[in-house]
């Protein structure tokens, strides 16, 4: 499929071939990196992030240094000239015309496709608010295939934050293409996943799914766990945050229930979810995520410039 010029704003946009593409070219590139190094020689990348970011905007800007291109853009909206006032679309329009493809990530719910209608060059989402969060989506399918050799027919625990959980949102669409896939969602009753992701993924595609409040009632059938942050900056209260941050903990008593084979994932970054004790174990995989994302995000890159 022809991927060159098009946007990447969210999971709900994309087909299955889609997914596969990026990432069945983020294995070969992760195998060969070095035929891929000049790919983007003379693009140049913008990273415009209007929120905090340590993986994303690193991985796109490690991403498209690896093939060769440059990377050009902010890190703090403080910077930017938005703090002066200037609307979003303006200094879109205006970085259109100093970069080949622009990376965004911004507070707002829908930023990236008002980014994307004014846009000049293609727009990919590196996050916008609660809503979605595309390549960590693809970073996250890499990881479950390289771990469990396929996305099919998978026990896959989601457990956090829910309902502002972005990455969880774009994956829940993305695993809706394969088959036999049964979603658990670990989560309070505060935090549960948005209705209409129940009314429109689940319903309609006939996700199996089913909710619980605890690790401990579900640890022993899965196949992945992917463990997220509660998401403190969505949060209209502070007292709401601190009442539910610390509400879950996988630890290695609760791993010891878990199958051999479980993969865990984590978008990072991580708060109080995993204890740290649990980095040595085998199927700790959050920090080979991380790593995972570079290649996806270079296959990525490389299909949208069509180089
Ligand atoms: C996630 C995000 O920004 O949504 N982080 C990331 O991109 N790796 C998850 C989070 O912040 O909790």
């Amino acid at each position: 499929m022809s991927i060159k010029g098009t946007s990447l704003l969210s999971t709900n946009d994309v087909s299955r071939e889609f997914l596969d593409e990026i990432v069945e070219f983020g294995r070969d590139i992760l195998k060969s990196p070095h035929i891929y190094s000049n790919s983007a020689q003379g693009k140049i990348l913008a990273t415009l992030f209007f929120e905090p970011s340590t993986r994303t905007r690193l991985s796109f800007e490690s991403a498209m240094l690896r093939l060769g291109g440059r990377v050009l853009g902010f890190a703090d909206a403080n910077i930017s000239s938005q703090s002066k006032g200037e609307s979003l679309q303006d200094t879109i329009r205006t970085v259109s015309a100093y970069s080949d493809l622009i990376v965004m990530r911004h507070p707002l719910e829908g930023a990236a496709v008002l980014a994307d209608k004014v846009a000049g060059v293609p727009i990919i989402n590196a996050g916008d608010g609660g809503h979605q969060h595309p390549t960590q989506t693809l970073t996250d399918l890499l990881t479950i295939s390289e771990s469990k050799g396929t996305l099919e027919g998978l026990k896959i625990g989601l457990c956090g934050d829910l309902k502002f959980g972005r990455t969880v949102h774009s994956l829940i669409k993305a695993l809706s293409f394969y088959q036999n896939n049964e979603l658990i969602f670990i989560t309070p009753d505060e935090l549960r996943i948005p209705n209409y992701i129940r009314e429109t993924v689940l319903k309609e595609q006939n996700i199996k799914s089913r909710e619980v409040n605890s690790i401990e009632e579900v640890i022993n059938e899965l196949d992945v766990i992917y463990m997220t942050r509660i998401q403190r900056e969505r949060f209209s209260f502070e007292a709401d945050y601190n009442k539910l941050k610390d509400v879950f903990l996988l630890d290695n008593k609760k791993l010891k229930h878990a199958k051999k084979d479980l993969a865990i994932l984590h978008p990072l970054p991580r708060v109080n979810e995993i204890a740290a004790e649990v980095d040595d174990d085998p199927r700790a995989l959050y920090f080979d995520q991380a790593k995972y994302g570079v290649y996806v995000r270079m296959a990525l890159i490389h299909k949208i410039l069509g180089v």
